[in-house]
């Protein structure tokens, strides 16, 4: 076992675990964080994505010790009490049936809305491939991006939206 200190939701905290346990493991059971997932535990599914500095990380397949940087967890999108647009846009959406896979959904959907606000079709297709819905929510998801890069749109330019958020109506599958 050994202290192993992380920056998680921009708090700094200390962990005992073997350096190899995997990252999904400690935010679960060590610090309470139940927004990410265990789905496959093989890094095949997306349910366990988490934010590396930004970067949408499988937290399964991740050891502890590996992580170089700010980890945010679904908990963290949230500030002030308001939610991100990301969470936002999936009430409004109505995005989930059971739930389970919709941690990896939310969190792979802003960091791709981060590193490219205007995905076309084909962008959101490819930014969200591999976060397996079993229960085929794909197209209430890509409508949700959409919601989303629009408000965050409106957002930046401070009142009245620029849209560009680009085309609906392609399916979103893995
Ligand atoms: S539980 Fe991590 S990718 Fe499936
Ligand atoms: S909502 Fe059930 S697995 Fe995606």
């Amino acid at each position: 076992m050994s202290d192993i200190s992380l920056k998680v939701n921009g708090e700094e905290r200390t962990v005992d675990v073997e350096p190899s346990t995997p990252l999904l493991y400690v935010l679960r059971n060590d610090l309470g964080l139940r927004g990410p997932r265990f789905g496959c535990g093989l890094g095949q599914c997306g349910s366990c994505t988490v934010l590396v500095e930004g970067v949408a990380t499988r937290s399964c397949i991740t050891p502890t010790s590996g992580v170089v940087g700010e980890i945010t967890t679904l908990e963290g999108l949230s500030a002030e009490g308001e939610l991100h647009p990301v969470q936002q846009a999936w009430i409004d959406e109505q995005v989930p049936q059971c739930g389970y896979c919709q941690n990896g959904q939310i969190m792979t959907a802003k960091a791709l809305l981060d590193q490219n606000p205007y995905p076309t079709d084909d962008e959101l297709r490819r930014g969200m491939n591999g976060v397996i819905c079993r229960c085929m929510t794909y197209y209430r998801i890509q409508a949700a991006v959409r919601r989303a890069a629009e408000a965050m749109a409106e957002t930046a330019a401070g009142s009245g939206g620029t849209g560009g958020a680009g085309s609906q109506g392609e399916e979103v599958g893995p």
